[in-house]
Order: C-alpha cells, then structure tokens, then sequence
C-alpha cells in the first residue's frame, strides 16, 4: 500500500519522519512502520526533560525513544540543544555570568550529544533564535553571551559528536521574509566562526487559512521554495522539521480540501530543491496535537483524524512528494 517515507526514497530524498511521543497507542506503531523512516522525540530530549537541575541528568524517556527508533530501524532527528522555552528556571533565570553559562551549555551539550552519539541523525542545535523582524530574541544565551551563543553552540555539537548532521531549526522562515534573512544571517555568522553548520530546518507550523494565530495561510510554491533557497544556496541543507498545517476548527469537508492541497504544496515546494533532503510531520492524529492546546480555537492540523484514519492531507502530502 502507500508509504510517505518509500515515496520519498524513491525520489532520491533522505527521509520522511514524524514527532514521537511514546504512548499506549498501537495504532500510531504500525503507521510509523508503514509511513515513516525518521522520528523525532516530541519533549523527551528537551533541557527541563532531561538537566532538571544543575548536573542533574534525567534521560530515561530520552533512552526509551532512542531505543524504540533503533528497534524500528527509523533515523533520529534529535531535538534540541539550546532553546528559550522548555528550559529550567535553574539556567533562564540563574543569573550566571558569561563564562558560566557557556560552561553550562557545555556540560548540557556534552551529556546529550555524548549520550546519544552514532543515534542521532541530525540534531536540531539552536532552536528559535530569532524574532518575527530577523533580530535576535532575547533568551537567556543572547543576553548574557551575545550572538556568539550560537556559534559556540555549533562548536560544541561538532566536538561531542562528529557524526550527526547539526541544524538550526525555527519557525515562519518559510514566508521569505526578514525572519528567513535572519536564518540565512545565523548560517553565516556560524561559517564565519569556521564552525560547522550542515542544515536549516523550517519548522513549517503553518495553516490553510487565515487564522488569529498565523502570519496568513501557506505561501504559494514559489515562495516555499525561495526561502528554502535563501539558506541552501549558502550551502547547507534544508528540511521541513515540523510540518502541521492547522485551521479554525470545526473541520468541514471544504476546509479539508483545501489543506488537502496545502499540504501538497508543501511537499512538491521540498521535492522542488535539490538540498531539501527530507521532512517530519508534527505528530500523526490530531487526537494528540500540540495546537489545539496553545492556539485555542484551531487544530485538525495533522494527517490522521483522531480516530487514526488517514484525511484528505495524506493523498495530498503524497501526491506532493
Ligand atoms: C511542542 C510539543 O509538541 C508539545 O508537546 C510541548 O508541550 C511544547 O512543545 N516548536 C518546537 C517544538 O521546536 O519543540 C514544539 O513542540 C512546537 C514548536
């Protein structure tokens, strides 16, 4: 029958992934092993998840997705490193110096990339760094390091694991705007620093309609595809990290429609550059969605229904690819 990930295989693309959090669902198993050759833990790597305090380290979920990816043969898209969000107050709000927190990042850096060496595909290594205008947010690493953060980070990815592919990874830069001019800005200041950066992820949270919560519904083709090109024609990579496309709920059968074609955009807009090497959906059934929950009002944004049948958006993702 269809599998996304053989589809994207056989169009010479590298893979074709889905955020993972491990639950009592049998149904989410055997469409990973149909669907999916990639996974990427949805909270399990994260700071507060795994250094809840200082030299603390937590990584039995971690160790069970990382178990579960090697037991299916699928990739691991590691994720993340260094972030604003999901991070303890012990380091957001622990008033160290600059020396300190880079010695912070370090410890972080080196449990996690140490640990999980030769398992991680890729790692998503900074993750939102910037602002909807391009400037840098203000996080606890830019206010207190300076941009240098993120090159140091990189530095620091590469020496405790010279094998997977590092990435930075945000949100909205697939608009082409002066938030992907930001992205492009980041891969050079990390070049310039003669540290390794090998790709861009765009985490593609976008919608198929107008909605209170986005920047407007997905860009046309030729947009996706020049904002994938602002970062890869730098030289490095590109993927989709983290597509869902959402709507104002309730779903009608127009409005799945139109997501159905939303979604083959996107896809053809990857299948379209050459350094796109592959995508991950934000999880499978809306059942289990991030959005609803932080955009009240909006969801249905997955593939799969919350009874784990495949939407209109599955033959159009597919057809995409
Ligand atoms: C989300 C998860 O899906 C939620 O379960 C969690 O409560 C919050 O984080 N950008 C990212 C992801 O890089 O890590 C976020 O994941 C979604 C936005």
């Amino acid at each position: 029958g269809d599998s996304l990930y053989k589809a994207m295989r056989q169009r010479g693309r590298n893979f074709l992934g889905t955020a993972l959090t491990l639950r009592n669902e049998t149904a989410e198993y055997k469409i990973i092993k149909q669907d999916f050759n990639s996974i990427t833990p949805e909270n399990a790597q994260k700071w507060e998840s795994t250094e809840p305090s200082r030299g603390n380290f937590t990584f039995a979920d971690a160790d069970r997705h990382v178990a579960f990816a090697k037991q299916n043969g699928l990739q691991i898209h590691c994720h993340n490193l260094v972030w604003h969000s999901q991070l303890p107050t012990w380091v957001s709000e622990g008033g160290f110096d600059n020396a300190t927190l880079i010695q912070v990042m370090e410890d972080h850096i080196k449990a996690l990339a140490g640990r999980y060496k030769g398992a991680c595909t890729r790692w998503d290594v900074v993750n939102e760094a910037l602002n909807e205008d391009g400037t840098y947010r203000e996080s606890v690493w830019y206010t207190t390091i300076g941009e240098a953060y993120l090159p140091i980070a990189f530095k620091l990815a590469a020496k405790y694991d010279t094998h997977a592919k590092l990435f930075y990874n945000d949100y909205n830069l697939e608009y082409n705007n002066v938030k992907t001019a930001g992205a492009q800005r980041i891969v050079k200041l990390i070049k310039s620093y003669g540290v390794r950066i090998d790709g861009v992820g765009y985490q593609a949270h976008l919608s198929s309609e107008i909605t209170p919560t986005s920047p407007g519904p997905a860009p046309n083709q030729t947009v996706l595809e020049q904002a994938f090109h602002a970062t890869a024609d730098e030289g490095v990579d590109v993927a989709y990290t983290e597509i869902d496309i959402r709507m104002n709920t309730p779903a009608t059968p127009e409005k799945l429609e139109v997501q159905k074609q939303t979604y083959e955009r996107v896809a053809a807009a990857c299948l379209a550059v050459k350094r796109c090497v592959g995508m991950t959906v934000w999880g499978i059934s809306d059942k289990y969605s991030w959005i609803p929950g932080v955009f009240p009002g909006e969801g249905a944004a997955n593939i799969w229904d919350e009874n784990y049948n495949k939407k209109p958006a599955y033959k159009g993702f597919l057809r995409g690819i």
